[in-house]
């Protein structure tokens, strides 16, 4: 009789450990995701870049929008190293689309048309779930001047489909009509 109930303390024991242990490796584990989220990786856009003088062409979609280098070597390779990582996965190769909505052709349904207004897209994510809800914020991941080359990625490649005809230019504003008197 002893040893059965001295076996029957050891089994709710070792249910207890397994109960403890599950617990202790979720508490881990969410721990380690916690961890990851509100890391913010090290700036991978070097000062040397930063500083470069450039003479080339800015994307701006208006006098008040942000100003991009887009032909800057350094600064769009950087972005796309990010993009490649973080973003390909949902929005596509070279950001034509997939699961998430395409990023080089020209057009914005979220943040307009602004470079402004897609740096805050992606730092802030869009977590308003009738507007979808399903891109992330990466603001606490990606530093301010990385979000940006990601952006100037963007931008360079949308320049670059427009220039070889892949897509149609969504800038080209219809002539004003002029009547015949
Ligand atoms: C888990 C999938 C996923 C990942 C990863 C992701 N996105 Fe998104 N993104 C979406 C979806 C889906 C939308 C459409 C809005 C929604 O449903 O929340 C979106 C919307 C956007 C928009 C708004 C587009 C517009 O029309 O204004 C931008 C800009 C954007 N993403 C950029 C990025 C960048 C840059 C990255 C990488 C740093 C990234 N996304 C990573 C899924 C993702």
């Amino acid at each position: 009789m002893e040893s059965i109930s001295f076996l029957s303390i050891l089994r709710r024991f070792s249910t207890l450990a397994v109960v403890v242990g599950v617990g202790f490796l979720a508490n881990v584990s969410v721990g380690t995701v916690y961890a990851q989220e509100s890391t913010l990786a090290d700036q991978t856009l070097t000062q040397e870049c930063i500083d470069q003088a450039y003479s080339g062409t800015m994307h701006q979609s208006s006098d008040a929008d942000l100003a991009l280098e887009i032909e800057k070597d350094c600064l769009v390779q950087n972005g796309k190293q990010w993009y490649d990582r973080r973003c390909s996965f949902c929005h596509g190769g070279a950001g034509k689309g997939g699961k998430g909505p395409c990023l080089t052709c020209g057009k914005f349904a979220y943040s307009a048309n602004s470079n402004m207004a897609i740096l805050t897209t992606i730092s802030v994510g869009i977590t308003n779930k009738s507007l979808g809800g399903a891109m992330g914020a990466f603001g606490t991941t990606i530093s301010g001047m990385d979000i940006l080359s990601i952006v100037a990625y963007m931008r360079s490649e949308e320049t670059r489909r427009i220039a070889s005809g892949e897509i149609k230019d969504p800038y080209i504003k219809e002539e004003v009509m002029v009547f015949p008197e």
